[in-house]
């Protein structure tokens, strides 16, 4: 059994912290996913990889400098954006309606303010704004923030060690961002895989694309609270899971006590190669490594542990399901043209 190693027990989630800690150490539902996947079809052809060739030539190098500095000085913002693209798409498509900032005063909260996306780490919103104003001094008005987070999120997979695909552009900003329509777009620590499959299926996303993207979490980090429950309680049977493996119980119930423990401290999700983009995730899972719920459950379930067990034999395999499920991820809800959408200079404001 892989040791829980000293430079990946829990951590704080101060970024000063975690830069010396990283420096040491079922068929779809038809009608629904049909129509998801016409959708996207539609719009997909009018997106390409060449679409900014004469109107922003150097838009992958500019983003490239950013994301690439980055990873180096602050290599949390690698796992934060690629976490902030997925609930972009999942949530009204993928427009950047997540990178906009609530009205001040307004009783209706943006998406970003809302519970599912509290933890959502500011890395990620930083490293969008950053890319994005380099990008306005060159090409003013042209590149919508939804492309900019799609080839940042592809970069940071490909410099932490990731398979590198590539990114269609074309995608526009959406306006409609609100707290509201987040709840039953994002997929929680203990939703079943009856949950989670009607959730991806309604995106367009098959049971494998759903297994491989949850292979995202081979980086990151989450919170004690959104696995508390496995280490103390659960399903109220005052047990802990019998699905999680003794010793990485016990290591994680020193950093994540019942009660009163610090709400900052999170462990790292891949127990093995917290740092590194690999296929370990699923090798950790047949190991009872998985620390949420819903990543241990793609191993429990029947239908999607064939996946599991392919994918955690055969790396580039992985890789490469990955990338694809990258890029249809990437078109879900893209949003075309002035009647639907808006490029924003500043991607936390509509213009
Ligand atoms: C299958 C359903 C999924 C569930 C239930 C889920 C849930 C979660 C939770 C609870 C966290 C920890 C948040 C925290 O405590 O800070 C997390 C982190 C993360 N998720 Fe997921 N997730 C899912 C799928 C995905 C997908 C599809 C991707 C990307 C393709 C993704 C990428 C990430 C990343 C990279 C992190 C680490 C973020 C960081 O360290 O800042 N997740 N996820």
């Amino acid at each position: 059994m892989p040791h829980l190693p000293s430079h990946s027990s829990p951590l704080t989630c101060s970024s000063t912290l975690f830069i010396t800690l990283i420096l040491v150490c079922s068929q779809p539902n038809r009608s629904a996913a049909a129509a998801a996947a016409a959708n996207a079809t539609g719009r997909h052809r009018q997106m390409s990889l060449d679409y900014y060739t004469k109107s922003c030539p150097q838009v992958e190098q500019l983003v490239a400098s950013v994301t690439s500095q980055r990873f180096k000085e602050v290599p949390v913002s690698g796992p934060a954006t690629i976490r902030l693209f997925f609930h972009d798409c999942f949530v009204e498509g993928c427009d950047a309606s997540i990178l906009i900032s609530s009205k001040p005063g307004s009783k209706e909260l943006a998406e970003k303010d809302a519970i599912e996306n509290k933890d959502l780490r500011v890395e990620g919103f930083e490293t969008i704004a950053k890319a994005k104003s380099l990008v306005e001094n060159r090409c003013p008005g042209v590149v919508s923030c939804a492309d900019i987070l799609a080839i940042a999120a592809r970069d940071f997979v490909h410099l932490s060690g990731g398979p590198y695909y590539q990114v269609k552009k074309g995608r526009w900003d959406g306006r409609i961002s609100m707290a509201t329509r987040v709840p039953p777009n994002i997929p929680r620590a203990n939703s079943t895989i009856d949950q989670l499959l009607k959730l991806f299926n309604s995106k367009g996303l098959t049971l494998e694309d759903m297994v491989v993207l949850s292979g995202a979490h081979t980086i990151g980090f989450a919170h004690c609270e959104q696995f508390l429950s496995r280490l103390y309680d659960y399903n109220g049977m005052k047990q802990p899971d019998p699905m999680l493996d003794p010793k990485l119980l016990k290591a994680l119930r020193m950093s994540c006590p019942h009660y009163g423990g610090n709400k900052d401290i999170v462990a790292p999700f891949d127990v093995t190669t917290p740092f590194l983009f690999d296929h370990t995730y699923y090798a950790n899972l047949e190991a009872r490594l998985g620390l949420l719920a819903s990543d241990q459950a793609l191993f429990a379930d029947p239908r999607t542990r064939p996946v599991v067990q392919d994918l955690a034999k055969d790396k580039q395999k992985f890789f490469q399901a990955f990338g694809a499920a990258m890029e249809k991820m990437g078109l879900i809800g893209v949003k075309r043209g002035r009647k639907h959408g808006e490029r924003r200079r500043d991607c936390s404001f509509h213009e």
